[in-house]
């Protein structure tokens, strides 16, 4: 592949999330100017494209995922004016945009869903999917919402359950109605005319149901301790295959636009996640893959998956790999501040295109939340089973003024700081080389420079114990990346020849995971430090 390959196969993509990142106006909530105000960080980053959660009008029950107009902005974060200069502030320095597009279901304030809800007979009724009660008077089907309980709500005065995937006050849409999709279709080109770079499409292998409403069987193996909506696969209520024609839509609705990227947010298994990529390569450029969030932190494990997820590629399909986002504990907490070095590493050097969440360049770890902070309908609905994701959704850690320069002074932030924000933020990290942040620096810019690392081929080498190596190579130039997942140190035999280590976690060349150009020198080995 060459390096004039397109943009977001050799770039790295960035999420904020916008209620955290900035706040210019003093409500405790980030803004869209408060996003403008901190771009320079996002460049410093070096960083190609910044992904931003949903910012369209929004009753705020699931914090934006929930829109109630697709071509607006929330007060709450601005006016279009404020998104305008967003957009042009980032082309500016160089810089991609994409937004979330959540076309799975709207708010239960959204006009079309007032209308659809008001009678049997509104021309609006069958842009949600309703359906008359069981013979014993209950849900339709035994679909669960993700959020807790039935997937079904009843509405008293028509008579019908409407169905949610998530709370009820998001209700689904009816992807079957060529109406439905027509309406989405032109809120994405509202935004492409604007000059947005493209989409990350929310639960996009949830669209399309079953035609015939058959009920879910039963999960054989559920996960312990995890969401009670695990018990039932979801076998009739996603991942249907008429999904595959709305993704091909979707992706014809971009490529009348050049240079986009349609990216899918799918929690599927490698081989089901890759049909996204769609038939002839026409389906989402990146279906978003989570296994380094779901696996576990086990070398041969992360190996296995590796190879499976490359073997599973349709050919020409881009991998891509993502470490944290918005619903899920961030890498730190999930493997301890040392390993979330080296979970970067791992992240900016496999092949495919990295997208990392914001706070996770400082090591950012989940915060507490006392039980009268707790924002997240997810843990309100289904609470104490650590369910909830405000602990990854804390204000970004900027510098020591008050309120980590989140907000300003005497604001209450719409969630705490993490304790440690004194000492642990952009600007003391800024001026410590041997910070994580700038880790990420060096490596982002190491990735840059090396067509191997951005575009190369991968090969395996070894996992082996806790250490796992392999290498990127391209135009004859062979990278090796030697990463130790363990706490105990360990040394490497290498092979002969001489070359230097490029970087390692540790800051210099005895860290516990790093980088050389192959053939490598034997006296070196990659160590724990
Ligand atoms: C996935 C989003 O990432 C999550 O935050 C949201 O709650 C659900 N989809 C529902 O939109």
């Amino acid at each position: 592949m060459s390096s004039e390959a397109e943009w977001w196969k050799r770039g790295i993509v960035y999420q904020v999330y916008p209620r955290s990142f900035q706040d210019t106006d003093g409500d405790g909530v980030g803004d869209l100017r408060g996003i403008r105000q901190r771009l320079d960080h996002v460049v410093s980053l070096g960083v190609d494209a910044i992904w931003i959660s949903p910012i369209f009008p929004s009753p705020m029950k699931d914090f934006g995922y929930d829109i109630a107009d697709y071509c607006g902005i929330e007060p709450l974060f601005g006016t279009m004016a404020d998104f305008d200069a967003l957009l042009a502030a980032a082309k500016e320095r160089g810089l991609k945009l994409v937004l979330d597009l959540v076309p799975n279901h709207t708010s239960d304030q959204h006009p079309w869903f007032l209308e659809s809800r008001s009678s049997r007979d509104n021309p609006k009724r069958d842009w949600y999917i309703w359906r008359d009660p069981a013979p014993d008077g209950g849900p339709p089907t035994n679909w669960l919402s993700e959020f807790g309980g039935s997937g079904w709500e009843y509405d008293e005065a028509t008579g019908q359950y409407y169905y949610h995937a998530f709370l009820a006050s998001q209700p689904d849409l009816n992807w079957r109605n060529p109406e439905v999709r027509e309406a989405i279709y032109d809120s994405m080109r509202f935004w492409l005319d604007k000059g947005v770079d493209g989409f990350r499409v929310d639960v996009m292998w949830h669209l399309v149901k079953d035609d015939q409403f058959r009920d879910n069987p039963p999960n054989p193996n559920p996960p312990a301790g995890g969401n009670p909506a695990n018990r039932l696969l979801t076998t009739y209520s996603a991942d249907r295959p008429e999904v595959h024609e709305v993704v091909r839509e979707m992706r014809a609705v971009m490529d009348a636009y050049p240079e986009r990227v349609l990216i899918g947010e799918i929690w599927l298994p490698s081989e089901r996640l890759v049909a996204y990529y769609g038939e002839d390569l026409k389906g989402a450029h990146l279906p978003f893959n989570f296994q380094l969030i779901t696996s576990a932190w086990d070398a041969r494990q992360i190996r296995d998956l590796v190879e499976e997820y490359e073997r599973a590629l349709p050919k020409g399909g881009w991998p891509n790999w993502v470490l944290g986002n918005h619903d899920r504990s961030r890498i730190a907490s999930r493997v301890g501040p040392r390993q979330a070095r080296v979970a970067a590493m791992l992240l900016l050097t496999l092949r495919g295109t990295p997208t990392l969440y914001y706070g996770d360049e400082l090591g950012m770890m989940d915060v507490p939340i006392p039980p009268d902070r707790v924002q997240d309908p997810f843990e309100k609905n289904v609470p104490g089973l650590g369910l909830g994701r405000d602990p990854c959704r804390t204000p970004m850690q900027w510098d020591d003024s008050p309120n980590a320069g989140f907000a300003a002074e005497g604001v209450e932030p719409w969630l705490p700081l993490a304790e440690d924000w004194k000492t642990n933020n952009v600007a003391a990290q800024s001026r410590d080389p041997g910070s994580v942040l700038s880790l990420y620096r060096d490596l982002i810019a190491l990735r840059r420079e090396e067509p191997a690392l951005s575009l190369g081929d991968y090969q395996d080498v070894t996992a082996l114990g806790t250490l796992l190596v392999y290498s990127r190579t391209h135009a004859g130039r062979t990278i090796l990346v030697v990463l130790n997942l363990g706490a105990e140190r360990h040394e490497v035999a290498l092979p002969d020849g001489g070359g230097d280590v490029l970087l390692s976690t540790g800051g210099h060349a005895r860290g516990s995971a790093c980088l050389a150009p192959c053939p490598w020198v034997r006296r070196k080995g990659c160590s724990s430090p």
